[in-house]
């Protein structure tokens, strides 16, 4: 079996990669992956040397790169994780989303037309649903909630579900999509609330809380994550859309706290700042499809998950400090100092 996996240097890919060669050594893997300043080579770390693995650096969205990469490896499967996913960046620059999460994902899906494949597994996020009200706790996303995007980063993955959808009616193209809650565990880019918090807390910095703290997120150990995927592309039916999270909602103060406590350091580093513009207020998703058809169930309790995540970060310095460069430290100042 030949996958190919996309955004491969990233958080979730990167973990992927590495999850899929403990629980399949024998398959050969593939990544394509720009590498742009959300990709580390060293995320992939021990991967690299994985028998039948090979790295190629390249843009999803450059086509002609794209076909000539499928005419010479004839991958079985598709990943697609590839994607610009940061919000607050894609309310800053909403351009580079639409060609990488849109553009990207239309000519992996004509690649795979033209050089079939036998599952084409598009990663997608359960912000494709938009929000749900915070007096609400019943109401959860199921595969059904219709799409309703509040940023330009869940419109342009909300854009790339529906054109992938399209080639599994059009074309007969054998596409599954997911979508997952937010994610956190080892590799994630300190841009991201779980590792941004950590990483200044380690420093003494303030934190920075958007609004009042109350928006909710669905957290899901990453590992989690990667184990459902597995199940779809092997089991799971085309042309279907998989929900996938574990019922861990927290506020964000709660998970900000929750890390300060862990750290043992104090709440008065907590820094209120100006909310998130269009800030989506709760995510929750309903698990159940993936649960009975496929037999998933998360492994990794909130807790725990954030002790192994602090754990790793900390017995892990040099990737993230790395990886902490001036063009990382700009965004940074942008988008914090008028806050
Ligand atoms: P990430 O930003 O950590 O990684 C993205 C990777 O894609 C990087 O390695 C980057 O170099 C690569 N990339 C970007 N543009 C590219 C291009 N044009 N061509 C090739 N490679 C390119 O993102 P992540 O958090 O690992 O998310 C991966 C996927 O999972 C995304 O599609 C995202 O929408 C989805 N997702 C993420 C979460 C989450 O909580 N992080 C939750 C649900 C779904
Ligand atoms: P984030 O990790 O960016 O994921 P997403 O927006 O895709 O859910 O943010 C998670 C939550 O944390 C979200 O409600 C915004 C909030 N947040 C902060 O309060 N401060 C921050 O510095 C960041 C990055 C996020």
């Amino acid at each position: 079996m030949k996958l190919l996996v996309t955004g491969g240097a990233g958080f979730i890919g990167g973990n992927f990669i590495h999850y899929m060669q403990r629980a399949h050594p024998g398959y050969e893997i593939i990544c394509i992956d720009a590498l742009t300043y959300a990709g580390n080579m060293e995320t992939l770390g021990g991967a690299l040397s994985h028998p039948g693995f090979r790295f190629v650096k390249g843009d999803v969205a450059d086509r002609e790169a794209v076909f000539a990469l499928f005419e010479s490896e004839r991958p079985d499967i598709v990943v697609n994780f590839a994607a610009e996913s940061h919000v607050d960046r894609s309310i800053d620059s909403p351009d580079v989303f639409l060609r990488t999460n849109i553009m990207g994902t239309g000519a992996l899906l004509d690649a795979s037309r033209q050089y079939p494949v036998r599952r084409f597994h598009q990663v997608s996020t359960d912000e494709v649903y938009g929000d749900l009200p915070l007096d609400r706790p019943d109401l959860f996303f199921t595969e059904e909630t219709p799409l309703h995007t509040s940023s330009p980063y869940s419109a342009s993955k909300a854009a790339a579900d529906l054109l992938a959808q399209s080639y599994f009616r059009t074309f007969g193209l054998p596409v599954t999509i997911s979508r997952c809650s937010n994610n956190y565990g080892p590799y994630q880019f300190p841009e991201k609330l779980i590792p941004l918090m950590f990483v200044n807390a380690l420093a003494g910095k303030p934190l920075p809380v958007y609004g009042k703290g109350e928006n909710v997120r669905d957290w899901l150990y990453v590992e989690d994550h990667c184990e459902a995927i597995d199940l779809i592309l092997h089991k799971g039916r085309d042309g279907e859309v998989y929900n996938i999270g574990g019922h861990n909602e927290r506020t964000n103060l709660e998970v900000v706290k929750a890390i300060l406590a862990e750290l043992g350091k104090d709440e008065s580093l907590i820094s209120y700042v100006t909310d998130r513009l269009g800030h989506d207020l709760r995510y929750a998703i309903d698990p159940r499809k993936i649960g009975e058809e496929l037999g998933w169930a998360p492994h990794t309790a909130f807790e725990e998950g954030i002790r192994r995540t602090i754990r790793w970060y900390k017995d892990n310095r040099a990737w993230w400090e790395d990886i902490m460069t001036g063009a990382y430290l700009e965004f940074y100042a942008k988008n914090y100092g008028g806050r």
